[in-house]
Order: C-alpha cells, then sequence, then structure tokens
C-alpha cells in the first residue's frame, strides 16, 4: 500500500457536460445546447431514481442465469452502534473524543465492534472440517485455513490460472509475523518474508506451496532485504519462454523508492529468482498491478506522481521489463490498489482511494483501450448497508478474476488489512458481476459509450454458482 500521507481523494469530479459553443456561434445554439444538457441531466437523474433503491441497488437483471440470481441478491447489513460505554471523568480526560462512527470503530482495536469485523478463529472457514452444508461458502472477512488448519498468508494477492496443471495459484505478501512501526511516523508494517503461494482446484481449499520468492535476510543493500518492503505480487504466464514472471511493488520502509520488482520462474510453485527492480518510465510506482490480455500482451498499471495518478504500459515480449509506450490515467484522482479486468472486450479496473491501512470507497473505471481514456463510472459496491458501500466492505481491491463458463460473472478479490496485526488482515471475496447501464456517471463525456454497470454483491456468506471441484 499506500504511501499514505498527505492523500485525500478529490476524484469525486462533479458530472461534466462539455458542449462546445464555438465563438462562431450565436447566443441562441448556447441556449439550445444547455437545453440539451439539462435534459440529459434530468434524463440521468430519472435513471438513477429508477435504478438506485436505498441500498444501492441497481436495476435488476432478470436476465440472468437462474445459478447466477444467489450472487446479486442484495443482503442488507445493518450494524448496531452501541450505547456509549459509562467512562470515567478521567478516562473522558484522557481520550475526550470516544469512536462514534462505524469507520472510527473499525480502526479501534479496543472497539466491542472488533468481532464484527475481525471474527474470531472460531468461526474461521476451515475445508478439512468434514463442510457439511458448509462447503464451498465464502464467508468474507472470517479467518481462512488451508488445508494444513493455518490461516492463508496471500495479502494484496492475486490468482493464477495455470492451464498446464488445471490449477489456481493465489500469490500474497506472507505476512506472518510481528507488526510494528519502524519509527513514530512510519506506517505499521511487517518485515519481508517473502511471497506466499497456494493451489487449488476449486478456488475454496487452498494447500500452502510455501514461500516461492523468500526474503533476503542479510544482505541489507538488496530489494528484498527483510527491512524493505514486497507489495502486491502478481504473476503471469509466458507462453513465449514457458516461464512464471512475477512482478511486485518494491520499496524502503519509508515508501521512498517507490519500484516494481521483477521475479521468474519455471514453475508456478517456485522458487521464483529476483532478476532486479525498476523505476518504470523513470516514474516512481508504488500500488500496481499486471494484466495479461487476450492477445498474450501484458501490461503493467501502477499508481504515479505521488499516487495522483494512474500509469499504463504494455511489457516486453518476455514480460521481463516495461517498453518505452506509457500513458497517465485517472489523472489527479488520487487511485491505488488497481484491480483490471475485461469483459465483451471493454477494460474494467476497480480502484481505491489513497487513505493507508484505512478503508475508503471503491471507484469502477472502463475503457475501450487499455491504454486510454479511461472513465470513471462509480462506487460498484451494492448491498450491506451505506458504510460497508463507502468503505468497499472494509476491505481494498486487490484482484479481479473471471469465473470460467460464466461470463460476465468475477471474482472480486480485497483485503481487509488489520494495522493493528497485520498478519490477521482477512480476505473480502465477492462476486462482482458486468451488466446494466451505469447508474451514475461521473466523468461522461460525449463520444465516450455509457458502460455496463460493475456491481460487486455483499454476501456474509456465498459460494460459486456450481463446483469447480465436480466439472474438473
Ligand atoms: C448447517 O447444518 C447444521 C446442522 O444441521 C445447522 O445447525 C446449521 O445451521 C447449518 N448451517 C447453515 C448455514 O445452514
Ligand atoms: C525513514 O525515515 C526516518 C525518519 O524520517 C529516518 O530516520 C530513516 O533513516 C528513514 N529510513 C530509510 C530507510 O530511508
Amino acid at each position: 500500500m499506500e504511501n499514505k500521507m498527505r492523500m485525500r481523494n478529490k476524484y469525486r469530479k462533479p458530472t461534466t457536460l462539455h458542449c462546445y459553443a464555438g465563438s462562431r456561434y450565436s447566443k441562441l445554439s448556447i441556449v439550445v445546447c444547455s437545453l440539451i444538457g439539462c435534459l440529459i441531466m434530468f434524463h440521468f437523474y430519472f435513471l438513477n431514481q429508477s435504478q438506485q433503491s436505498q441500498t444501492g441497488v441497481p436495476q435488476m437483471q432478470s436476465n440472468y442465469h437462474p445459478l447466477y440470481r444467489e450472487l446479486i441478491e442484495v443482503e442488507d447489513d445493518t450494524i448496531k452502534i452501541p450505547p456509549p460505554r459509562k467512562r470515567s471523568p478521567r478516562a473522558i480526560k484522557r481520550k475526550p473524543k470516544r469512536p462514534t462512527t462505524l469507520i472510527e470503530e473499525f480502526l479501534d482495536e479496543s472497539s466491542q465492534l472488533r468481532y464484527l469485523f475481525f471474527p474470531g478463529v472460531k468461526t474461521a472457514i476451515d475445508p478439512m472440517k468434514d463442510g457439511g452444508n458448509e462447503s464451498f461458502y465464502y464467508h468474507p472477512g472470517r479467518i481462512w485455513l488451508d488445508t494444513d488448519g493455518n490461516p492463508i498468508q496471500a495479502h494484496g494477492g492475486g490468482i493464477l490460472y495455470d492451464d498446464r496443471s488445471s490449477m489456481y495459484y493465489w500469490y500474497g505478501e506472507y505476512k506472518d509475523g510481528p507488526t510494528y512501526h519502524a519509527h513514530k511516523k512510519a506506517a505499521a508494517r511487517v518485515d519481508i518474508i517473502g511471497v506466499g503461494c497456494y493451489s487449488s482446484k476449486d478456488l475454496w481449499k487452498w494447500k500452502n506451496e510455501g514461500i516461492v520468492l523468500p526474503a533476503e535476510q542479510t544482505d541489507e543493500t538488496h530489494d528484498l532485504h527483510i527491512s524493505n518492503v514486497l507489495e502486491r505480487p502478481k504473476v503471469i504466464y509466458n507462453q513465449n519462454t514457458n516461464k512464471y514472471i512475477m512482478w511486485m511493488h518494491i520499496d524502503d520502509t519509508n515508501y521512498t523508492k517507490a519500484a516494481v520488482g521483477i521475479a521468474v520462474s519455471d514453475s508456478p510453485t517456485g522458487p521464483f529468482t529476483y532478476i532486479k527492480s525498476t523505476r518504470p518510465h523513470d516514474s516512481d510506482s508504488r500500488d500496481m498491478t499486471i494484466f495479461k490480455d487476450d492477445d498474450n500482451t501484458a501490461y503493467l498499471i501502477y499508481s504515479s506522481d505521488d499516487n495522483s495518478e494512474l500509469h499504463i504500459g504494455p511489457l516486453t515480449q518476455d514480460y521481463l521489463d516495461v517498453t518505452p509506450v506509457v500513458r497517465r490515467v485517472l489523472v489527479g484522482q488520487h487511485r491505488e490498489a488497481p484491480a483490471l479486468f475485461k469483459h465483451e472486450g471493454t477494460y474494467y479496473m476497480v480502484t481505491s482511494g489513497c487513505t493507508g491501512w484505512a478503508p475508503n470507497e471503491a471507484l469502477a473505471h472502463a475503457a475501450e483501450n487499455i491504454m486510454g481514456p479511461w472513465e470513471t463510472m462509480g462506487n460498484p459496491c451494492v448491498g450491506g448497508n451505506k458504510v460497508f458501500r463507502l468503505t468497499t466492505f472494509f476491505a481494498q481491491s486487490t484482484f479481479v478474476f473471471p469465473l470460467p463458463g460464466f461470463p460476465g460473472v468475477f471474482v472480486f478479490m480485497a483485503d481487509r488489512w488489520n494495522p493493528a496485526d497485520l498478519r490477521d488482515s482477512r480476505y473480502v471475496w465477492l462476486p462482482l458481476l458486468v451488466g446494466g447501464p451505469v447508474d451514475r456517471p461521473l466523468d461522461y463525456s460525449f463520444g465516450f459509450p455509457l458502460w455496463p454497470r460493475v456491481s460487486i454483491y455483499w454476501h456474509k456468506r456465498w459460494r460459486l454458482p456450481y463446483k469447480l471441484s465436480a466439472k474438473k
């Protein structure tokens, strides 16, 4: 994450309607132009009204396959803030402002509501227990055990589907170490341990494949020295070289290096050999992801210019470096944690704002061309309650992957960071569907199509519309 600090979200641009009345035209044309503008605005307003209910729900997609319906059922979630505790005058003097909002409760380690956000080990998802009626159910926010019974350590992660082994691999930050602050002003951190890898056939039972890229213990000048930062590792396969290529965010404790690192392996389960770090396109690079397109061109997407904008550019054929080609997108919008996916030829991206470990509002973006221009569509979160939707269900995007055989259905992966104990950060996996008109065009301008809506549906408990294990 996340050169936290200063960043404030300035992305909420008002809806702008560009209507160019050149100087040659009379005042009349300006009036006509504004009228058209007004009509369009009314159109959107009513579109909005008819689509948007109390729960932030878009119009219901009745034409979906019956198996989808469970995914798009809208679940409300009302969390009641308990009445104020009785506090001694001394305690009030020490800490006069007691937490009142849900976000404050979430960030307060001693909150009485803690168990709602970080449920205890008793409720852990354990795929090795005879699951019975719990088999294959995701419970966003609960502890999720691997097949050895240990909590999965794959934070800020991503999924690779490997055709050669017909397996899913989940890579992420292995953070099973103590959380501390390197100095007074530093963000909470865990020393680099390495990149964890888990394998699965069904996306539910995950086997620990070990640390596939370990930290460097002794050489302080090494990028992977334990005192540095390794975040958001992502792996793709290169069919020209038959290699698995990992890209990750590499930084120092203070997030001033702002680089990407590249590693390579012959096998999805490693070991990966670290190659180098680089500042892509001579730019600072923090939160990042990579995306492999249908034509096998891969792209690097990263937050740059102090996280104020994203950069996107194609990788070389071997995926081991960037090419000189780069575009700046979402300029001035201060987005990070990009997760990119494609549906019916259109590119989509979910991003978060920049508020460090604290959760914030997700936004969905779309583009006809991956190199841009990218348009911001709005908050994709549906269900839960208002605070859930304004905090991405108290989590931050990290990856989106398609469910094979179910066009338009994706799994949205996010991290519910626990800055008090980062190893205990939780995973929030939810169904993401693309369909229906966008409900709140933030950035609409003429010449761009209206994109279908990206919706992430909150569920306390849900499962995939079929058993992958049974299919294979
Ligand atoms: C699963 O089955 C058990 C025992 O039959 C039952 O107590 C429990 O409520 C069920 N859980 C769900 C989520 O349906
Ligand atoms: C990080 O910043 C602190 C305080 O400004 C400084 O003391 C420390 O040397 C810096 N560390 C690195 C690795 O740059």
